[in-house]
């Protein structure tokens, strides 16, 4: 992917992931339906799963609880401080600090490869997904969640509309490059996974609600996103302004004492290796 490298070491290392873990528990709460929903997706008779981009490990930490104490369950991040909190959630489970782009994990030795909003930051998704395919055994399955098109997901970017003329330095979003709606195209996804290998690949659209408490919105939009990561720069009248103009539009997503969105995702899943076909079974995969 052309322009300057997207430096994901800095970037997950830095604020945002030093935001993720000041907001664990509000983002654990945020994204809770879209953890059950993963999970739901990985079949009981897995035995050793990897989550990738694990942040600070609540999918990781629900999959291995599904599973049971049976199962191997490893959680990757690229960002120190998510990894110290995921292994301060669970100190029984694996949890590697590690760029899964470059990182070579032994053969075949996960039969189930799951993510929830980690693999989008890949400066090249094709040398990172043939790495997890390599980790991959023949049977293993692949399925993570992205975020559609950023017009579908209007909450996401309320902040930054709101916050643009008093931050005009806010950078633009970019769809096609490493970012949070860099798998917006499902066609660049199927391009990505079948360069990389997997095979069986599906793109299925699943929408959401999240919820977090109002009270937790202001520390959500000052923390996360482009408008998060400006404000600890500007100074105070601006940052005051900012938090009133944003909190403002945020209102009509305000449900007295909730806020509520909807979250328009993709639900991909793969292959490592095609599948035997059984007489009557259904082409579409419902498990990982
Ligand atoms: C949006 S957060 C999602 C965290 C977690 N999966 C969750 O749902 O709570 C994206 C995560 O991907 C991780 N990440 C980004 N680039 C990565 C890379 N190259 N290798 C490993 N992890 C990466 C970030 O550090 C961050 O924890």
């Amino acid at each position: 992917m052309g322009g300057n490298r997207y430096d994901a070491s800095a970037r997950w290392n830095g604020r945002s992931g030093q935001a993720w873990v000041q907001l664990q528990s509000v983002m654990d709460h945020m994204y809770r339906p879209l953890e059950s929903l993963l999970v739901d997706t990985v079949d009981p008779a897995r035995r050793s799963v990897l989550d990738v981009g694990c942040g600070t490990g609540a999918t990781t930490v629900a999959v291995a609880r599904k599973l049971g104490p049976g199962a191997r369950v490893t959680g990757v991040d690229i960002s120190d401080s998510m990894i110290s909190a995921a292994r301060a959630r669970d100190a029984q489970l694996e949890f590697v600090r590690a760029d899964v782009q470059d990182h070579e994990w032994a053969p075949a030795s996960f039969d189930a490869v799951i993510s929830r909003f980690g693999v989008m930051f890949f400066d090249d998704p094709v040398r990172a997904f043939a790495h997890l395919h390599r980790a991959a055994t023949p049977e293993a399955g692949l399925v993570f969640l992205a975020w559609r098109d950023i017009a579908e997901n209007p909450f996401m970017t309320v902040a930054e509309r709101a916050a643009a003329p008093l931050l005009p330095n806010l950078p633009p979003r970019r769809p096609d490059g490493p970012g949070q709606f860099a798998f917006a195209d499902p066609t660049r996804v199927h391009h990505f996974l079948d360069a990389a290998g997997w095979t069986g690949i599906t793109v299925e659209p699943t929408d959401v609600e999240c919820t977090l408490p109002e009270p937790e919105l202001v520390g959500y939009f000052t923390r996360l996103g482009p408008v998060g990561l400006a404000l600890p720069d500007a100074d105070d009248e601006t940052r005051t302004e900012v938090i009133t103009t944003v909190r403002a539009a945020f209102t009509p997503f305000i449900h007295g004492t909730e806020v509520r969105f909807p979250a328009a995702c993709w639900l991909i899943r793969a292959q490592a290796a095609p599948r035997l076909k059984t007489p009557g079974a259904s082409a579409v995969t419902t498990n990982v």
